[in-house]
This record gives structure tokens, C-alpha cells and sequence, in this order.
């Protein structure tokens, strides 16, 4: 089983989109997923409690987050996308040092620069890969690329970029991600060009080629084609398919709406290491 952290002290920035998408992005890839929700603003439970579909499912972290990633190893699951709040908190940092990957969402924009810092102290603070991912991104202007640049200063980034497209609003109202509102669409391309890397970088596999070798077709420009859907998907440590289905502790049911974690003491910073980048 891996776990993939989206983390950011800024907020706004894309962390609850970027779980969304990558989490069905998984699953469609055949991919057991699971959802947990650190934000005690519950965007990701509250999206998840307007879809109809079964997966990918949502555990809940009660009473924290290593006691959901057990629920999660039990059931199979191979991967666990989970989404923290706009915070410098011991809440993030836990998570982020249980993570196998720690992703942070960034926008083009100097605020978004000027914001990093917080988030660098978090990763810093643990061994923890971590990697940043072009959010809402409206133009390939000069402005990207200088953001780009800086932020390579600081750790790897990824090629694959999230536009600003309307259809992740749209789809998220419906329950949906952009992948399942529309398939063909351009937000559904991107989002198979990120979860091409995210595979890659978090150590996923699905369907019968290895990440590896699809990974491969995946170019800054981010237009590699769909992952298509596979069975007998698996993390690299083995877990394959799921067990028991939803009635178990911690795995929330659309009756009881994902009810996130509270905990938001200051993290401890003290002998900071740079960040350690995929
Ligand atoms: N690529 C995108 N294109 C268009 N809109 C986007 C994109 N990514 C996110 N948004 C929208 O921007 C807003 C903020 O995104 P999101 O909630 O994912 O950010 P966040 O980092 O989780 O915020 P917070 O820190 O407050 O939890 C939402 O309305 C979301 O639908
Ligand atoms: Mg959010």
C-alpha cells in the first residue's frame, strides 16, 4: 500500500482537487483507493458524499491517520490519497511523515511563491519525497516558467501541470471528477498525465505494463494518453484487490458524512533538512 499526501500551507492552491482527481484517476486505473480526509473543512468528504459510485472510498481518520492506514492495509487497498488543511499543524506534519509521497499544489502566481516557505519547513522536517504540482494553471506565459524555475530551486516538479479548467468545478458539484464528467475532455487529459507521474513517483502499478514503462510518453506538455482500466492492479509491496467492502470501522458510508480530524498544534521545525525531492 502507498500513501499519497497533498499538503500545502497556502490555501486554495488545489489540494482538495488534486486528491479528487488522482484518487478516480487511480481507481479508474485499476487501483484499490481510498480517501482520507484531514481538513476539518471537509471539501473532499463533501464532494465524496455527493457521488453515487461506491469507489474510490473514504476512511476515516478516527481516531488518527495511522489508525485509517491500517483500516486501509486490511482492506487492500493500494493506494490512500489524503487531503490536510491550509496549515503548518502537527496534524500535516504526521501526515506528511507517514506519507510515501507528499504532493504540494502550486499556482503561477508570486503569492504562491512568497507562501512556500511554511510548506518547505514541513517537508524539511521529514525524509518524506515530496513533489510540487502546477495547479489552476491558465497559460504557458513567462510567469509559469519563473515559478517553475524557482520552485525547482527547492525540489522536483512535476511535468505534468493542472490547467484552470472549468470542468473540475462543474464535475465536483456533481459529485464527479473530470475524468467521469467528461472523459474526452482536456481536464480529464491532464489529469491522465499527472496520474501517469503520481504512479511513477508514489510507486503504484496498474494493469499488466509497469508505470515505468508508460511514464515514459509523458511530456511536459502533459498529453499522454488515459491509463486504461486494469485489473489486478497492486502496489509495489504486493496488496492487491479488497476484502470486506464498506462495513468496516473507519470506512465511512454515504449516511454518515466523512467527518475529518481536528489536532492543529504548531509542528516543530527545530533542525531543518532540505526537502527531499522525488
Ligand atoms: N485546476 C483547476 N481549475 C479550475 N479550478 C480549480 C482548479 N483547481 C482547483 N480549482 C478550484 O479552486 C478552488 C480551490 O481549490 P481547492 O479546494 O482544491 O484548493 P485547496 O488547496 O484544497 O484549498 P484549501 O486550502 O482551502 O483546502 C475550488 O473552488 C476548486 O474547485
Ligand atoms: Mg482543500
Amino acid at each position: 500500500m502507498r500513501v499519497c499526501v497533498a499538503a500545502s500551507r497556502k490555501g486554495g492552491v488545489g489540494k482538495t482537487n488534486f486528491c479528487v482527481q488522482i484518487g478516480v484517476a487511480s481507481e479508474l486505473a485499476g487501483v484499490s483507493t481510498a480517501y482520507v480526509d484531514l481538513d476539518p473543512m471537509a471539501g473532499l468528504s463533501k464532494w465524496w458524499a455527493r457521488r453515487t459510485a461506491e469507489t474510490p472510498i473514504l476512511v476515516r481518520p478516527e481516531p488518527d491517520l495511522a489508525t485509517a492506514l491500517e483500516v486501509c492495509r486490511k482492506l487492500g487497498i493500494g493506494l490512500v490519497v489524503v487531503d490536510t488543511p491550509p496549515a503548518v499543524s502537527q496534524l500535516v506534519a504526521d501526515a506528511v511523515a507517514l506519507a510515501d509521497l507528499v504532493v504540494v499544489p502550486c499556482q503561477a502566481s508570486p503569492d504562491d511563491l512568497d507562501g512556500i516557505e511554511g510548506t518547505l519547513e514541513l517537508l524539511s522536517a521529514s525524509d518524506t519525497k515530496s513533489v510540487f504540482v502546477m495547479s489552476r494553471v491558465k497559460s504557458r506565459a513567462a510567469m509559469v516558467v519563473d515559478v517553475v524555475t524557482a520552485l525547482s530551486h527547492h525540489g522536483a516538479v512535476c511535468p505534468a501541470m493542472l490547467a484552470d479548467r472549468e470542468d473540475y468545478k462543474v464535475s465536483k458539484i456533481r459529485g464527479l471528477s473530470a475524468s467521469e464528467f467528461k472523459p474526452k475532455g482536456a481536464a480529464a487529459n491532464d489529469v491522465a498525465a499527472l496520474w501517469h507521474q503520481i504512479a511513477q513517483y508514489v510507486g503504484v502499478e496498474h494493469g499488466s505494463a509497469s508505470v515505468d514503462q508508460r511514464v515514459g510518453a509523458v511530456g511536459p506538455e502533459g498529453n499522454a494518453s488515459a491509463p486504461r482500466s486494469g485489473r489486478g492492479a497492486k502496489s509495489k509491496d504486493g496488496a492487491a484487490g479488497r476484502s470486506s467492502g464498506a462495513k468496516r470501522a473507519g470506512v465511512a458510508s454515504r449516511a454518515g458524512k466523512g467527518a475529518p480530524a481536528t489536532g492543529d498544534r504548531a509542528v516543530k521545525t527545530a533542525g531543518r533538512r532540505p526537502a527531499r525531492p522525488v
